[in-house]
């Protein structure tokens, strides 16, 4: 083993062949982006079928400063086109029919495989799409998705794609109430799900989630008309058979299964020809006031961006196999399961099981299996397989690798060289991805064949990306230092607005530092020009790469009708990057015990997902105050990892409170 860099060299196997295979190409490349965005984008948008041309005068049309009006993000207004179109009629046409687009692995190794060629998806799809068209959806309506990883999930969303409906998936971790909330914030037509889904030994039962999510939705005031549900779990069930026993839910007139919807269609559905500024779909993300936003993405920017930036970052060439292990339910499957491979023609892996199941090799097993040349994972995935060590990795042949990448969190330098010696054997690129679910796409990353990387530094922005760091008025740290990390200007690929709440995109992220859009996180440039992200700087924690906000827990905590009160803060967590911990204040004359602890952790599960579990909740008779009642939250982070360094607290109200809180902290904790 080599003794530790602070950087490494991208292997020059790989910069030889590379789009981009040298850093003096990227800087060159880069400036031309920044220099003239237009004519940059409109030569990545030759390869695309623009059913109505762009008008070169009105390629880019934008306003990022609140003080001169309205936001405004506006790429190719004017020309049409249809995504579905790009990804598959093109790629048929230009001899890819018979190309695998996806194959797919099912959470048992037996469970039987599939694979889909280009030509086949674009049959499923548009007969599909004609389902839709049955059921009554039109151009702008709203479509929503609570799927396992199958196949019929980019199907269903490549349809929707096709006829102009706007898609918003919902990952299927989610809660019934979460799902519920998305489905009446957007005002769904439809829902598509399934039976059910497999995670490791256990089948999860969708469909009586979506039944109860259904109720809440209609007890709200409005009413999703259809579901359709794919039958999935028997299908794949030979190893464990007893499990799908259990009766599906069903209510007639409203529920349609999938297979036999599907019988009588047509394999063929024009597409709807669709303005560049159409919305293609929404994903809702944790907003730090605790209610979701509904980020919304348009046609063409985002078709030109994801199709760039999956090429370019993975280095993608024909013949390679790819595989992006995130959830399509998640912005990193919309745009790296889904829209970038396919506007690639590539070919990608969907799994639809764990890294843990059957055993704690699975990741390499399938890398081996499908000869994968391009892997993409979260830090939290890495630092769960590096403790069983290189045992399961040494098991399977991993030498097809070339680029690895990392997504959701930062990454820390232990795990990078983790999976840089052990996945890698020091022969890959480690592509360290920064963006958001809002950017679309990846916005500082380095290059497989031209950025020599450091562990742990996303690096340089990506092509038509301005990063800039401020300071806490507003200006300007230029050289090294460290700051809120913000974007002077528009890239193709980012949100145009939160469903229908304008006001509220403009507020979240154009009215602190006007002129600027700001990602609410913070960053770190070093002397060699290298940006750092130091995580966010608002309320938000990131636990296992899933995005969510402090209010958020807090809401469904004070919920409770023993408690009077609860902060909740992030802690750094060994595998997860950060946990939460939360204070409850219970109401007065209450018993803080066991049976209350155990009904907090049960609300979280049930109204956000398993994945909002709390790891500590802690009794807090009070709260660290200021006179005008602001929790200060830095000293409850620091009561969470018992380091006494608070810093000063003679601002508070009660500056007793803060040595009870240590006193108070659990012992497991
Ligand atoms: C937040 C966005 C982007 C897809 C998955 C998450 C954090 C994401 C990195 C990275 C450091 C990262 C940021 C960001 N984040 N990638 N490579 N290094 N931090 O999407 O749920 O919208 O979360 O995830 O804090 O703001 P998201």
């Amino acid at each position: 083993m080599p003794a530790e860099k602070s950087i490494y060299d991208p292997n020059p196997a790989i910069s030889q062949n590379a789009y981009i295979s040298s850093f003096e190409e990227y800087q060159k490349f880069y400036q031309e982006s920044l220099d003239n965005p237009a004519e940059f984008w409109s030569r990545v948008a030759k390869q695309f079928h623009w059913e109505t041309p762009a008008d070169p005068e009105k390629f880019l049309k934008y306003n990022f400063n609140i003080s001169k009006g309205p936001i405004s993000i506006k790429w190719m207004e004017g020309a049409s086109t249809n995504i579905c179109y790009n990804l598959l009629d093109r790629n048929v046409r230009n001899g890819l029919g018979d190309q695998i687009a996806y194959y797919w692995e099912g959470n048992h190794p037996d469970d039987y495989s599939r694979g889909l060629t280009y030509r086949k998806l674009l049959e499923e799809v548009c007969r599909f799409a004609n389902v839709l068209k049955d059921h009554g959806i039109r151009k702008g309506d709203r479509v929503s998705i609570y799927m396992p990883m199958i196949l019929e999930l980019p199907i269903a969303m490549l349809a929707c794609a096709r006829i102009g409906a706007v898609h918003s998936i919902v990952f299927a971790g989610f809660s019934p109430d979460s799902l519920a909330e998305r489905m009446f914030d957007c005002k769904a037509k439809l829902l598509i799900t399934a039976d059910g889904a497999w995670r490791g030994e256990k089948p999860l039962y969708l469909k009586a989630l979506c039944d109860t999510a259904l109720e809440k939705v209609e007890e709200m005031g409005h009413s999703v008309e259809k579901c359709i549900v794919v039958s999935h779990l028997k299908r794949v069930t030979p190893c464990q058979p007893d499990h799908v026993e259990e009766e599906i839910p069903w209510t007639d007139d409203r529920d349609y299964w999938w297979h036999e919807e599907m019988e009588d269609k047509e394999p063929a559905c024009y597409p709807e020809w669709m303005d560049a500024e159409d919305p293609l779909f929404m994903l809702y993300t944790s907003g730090s006031t605790g209610k979701p936003k509904g980020v919304l993405h348009t046609t063409a920017g985002y078709l030109l961006y994801a199709a760039t930036t999956f090429k370019i970052v993975f280095d993608y060439k024909p013949g390679d196999i790819y595989w992006c292990t995130a959830d399509v339910g998640w912005i990193t499957g919309h745009t790296y399961v889904v829209y970038g491979p396919l506007a690639n023609g590539a070919t990608s892996v969907i799994f639809e099981g764990t890294p843990f199941f059957p055993g704690n090799d699975r990741y390499w097993s399938v890398i081996d299996k499908y000869k994968v040349t391009q892997f993409y994972t979260a830090p939290t995935a890495i630092r769960a397989l590096m403790k069983f060590g290189e045992g399961p990795v040494l098991k399977h042949n991993l030498s097809g690798l070339k680029v690895l990448g990392s997504v959701g969190e930062p990454i820390n330098p232990e795990a990078w060289l983790w999976y840089y010696r052990y996945i890698g054997k020091e022969q890959c690129s480690i592509v360290d991805t920064f963006w958001q679910t809002e950017t679309g796409g990846h916005v500082i990353t380095p290059l497989p064949g031209a950025t020599p990387m450091k562990p742990g530094s996303a690096s340089f922005p990506f092509f038509g990306v301005k990063p800039t760091l401020l300071d806490e008025c507003g200006i300007e740290i230029k050289g090294e230092g460290e700051g809120y990390l913000v974007f002077s200007q528009p890239w193709p690929g980012m949100m145009r607005t939160l469903y229908n709440n304008h006001e509220r995109f403009e507020d979240t992220y154009f009215s602190k530092f006007p002129g600027y859009y700001c990602t609410g996180d913070g960053a770190r440039r070093d002397a060699d020009g290298y940006l750092w992200i130091t995580g966010r700087v608002d309320d938000m924690l990131n636990v296992s790469g899933h995005l969510m906000s402090t209010a958020e827990v807090e809401s469904v905590l004070t919920e409770h009708p023993r408690v009077a009160e609860s902060a909740v803060v992030s802690r750094p967590h060994p595998v997860k990057g950060e946990c939460l911990y939360c204070f409850i204040t219970p109401n007065e004359n209450e018993e803080f015990d066991q049976k209350m602890i155990s009904e907090l952790k049960k609300m979280v599960r049930e109204r956000i997902g398993p994945f909002a579990m709390p790891d500590v909740i802690q009794n807090a008779p009070g709260l660290p105050k200021t006179r005008s009642g602001k929790i200060m939250r830095r000293v409850l982070r620091k009561i969470a990892v018992n380091d006494r360094n608070v810093g000063d607290t003679s601002t508070l109200a009660d500056e007793q409170i803060v040595e009870q809180l240590f006193a108070n902290r659990p012992v497991e904790a």
